[in-house]
């Protein structure tokens, strides 16, 4: 498949799928998200961008409902986010989450690490999700690793093997949190690539990350943040080639000189 097409034509795009309604979220006297609206669509991958301390992880986190809000609405395949209980697991089972950090247990095995999620909250048998698991391990480029302990890995395998764990419980949507940001440079497009692949299978992605290679290969559409609102959106070339407002145009220029 050819991963190095500009903007995809958005026809692919289904229906509604992560629906945010005038979201509003305190931290104290921080009003770290304001009035957010924002839908993301079935088969989308959406770029959010924007300075440090803008919201977009705490934005994240409320999809996934790591964090509650304080008012506003936010569904997932026309649910409203459950509170508690069996519920929460299965939102968490539909929402997969990557971190910028890889949180593997340290002390199971890489095959392990894949096949607990899907073991205990979709009762797969241990044989069925292992042969599950190295599927998704050879998928991400790692399946002659899947004995080995995540310590034994490069950051960037370690990575790819967070994107396998989240895969296996079959996911609606996944979300990124600067999945990138801790690797060294070297391994960055290893990661990226699997998650380009990804984005060209259909999966929909919230991505948040400052790749502008990435943006521009896989998103159909670009967020910018600033000061937990949503300042502008728009197709990536559109974004960073004509930034309409003056945030994101100081922003990018100070990520476009280094
Ligand atoms: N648990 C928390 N308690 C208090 N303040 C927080 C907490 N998490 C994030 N913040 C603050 O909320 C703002 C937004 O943070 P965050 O969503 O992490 O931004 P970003 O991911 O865009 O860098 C920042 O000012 C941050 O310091
Ligand atoms: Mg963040």
């Amino acid at each position: 498949m050819d991963h190095t097409g500009a903007t995809r034509p958005t026809s692919h795009l289904g229906a509604p799928l992560v629906e945010l309604e005038s979201v509003n979220k305190h931290f104290g006297d921080l009003h770290v998200l304001r009035d957010i609206d924002l839908t993301v669509r079935q088969g989308e991958v959406l770029v959010v961008i924007g300075p440090s301390g803008s919201g977009k992880s705490t934005l994240c986190r409320a999809i996934n409902r790591l964090e509650t809000v304080d008012d506003g609405t936010i569904r997932i395949d026309g649910q409203p986010l459950p509170a508690e209980g069996r519920e929460l697991a299965k939102l968490r089972a539909d929402v997969g989450m990557v971190f910028q950090s890889f949180n593997l247990f340290a002390h199971k095995t890489v095959l392990d690490n894949v096949t607990l999620g899907p073991r205990k909250v979709r009762r797969l048998s241990k044989a069925d999700a292992e042969a599950e698991a190295l599927e998704l391990l050879d998928r991400v480029g790692v399946k002659n690793q899947a004995a080995k302990l995540p310590a034994q890995l490069s950051g960037g395998q370690q990575q790819r093997v967070a994107i396998a764990r989240s895969l296996a419980m079959h996911p609606k949507v996944m979300l990124f949190d600067e999945p990138t940001s801790a690797l060294d440079p070297e391994m960055i497009n290893e990661v990226l690539d699997v998650m380009v692949g990804l984005a060209h299978d259909g999966m929909t992605m919230i991505v948040v990350t400052h790749e502008m290679g990435f943006a521009r290969k896989a998103a159909d559409r670009v967020v910018f943040m600033a000061d937990g609102m949503i300042v502008e959106q728009a197709t990536p070339e559109e974004f960073f080639t004509n930034p309409r407002s003056d945030r994101a145009k100081d922003f990018l220029s100070k990520i476009l000189t280094h």
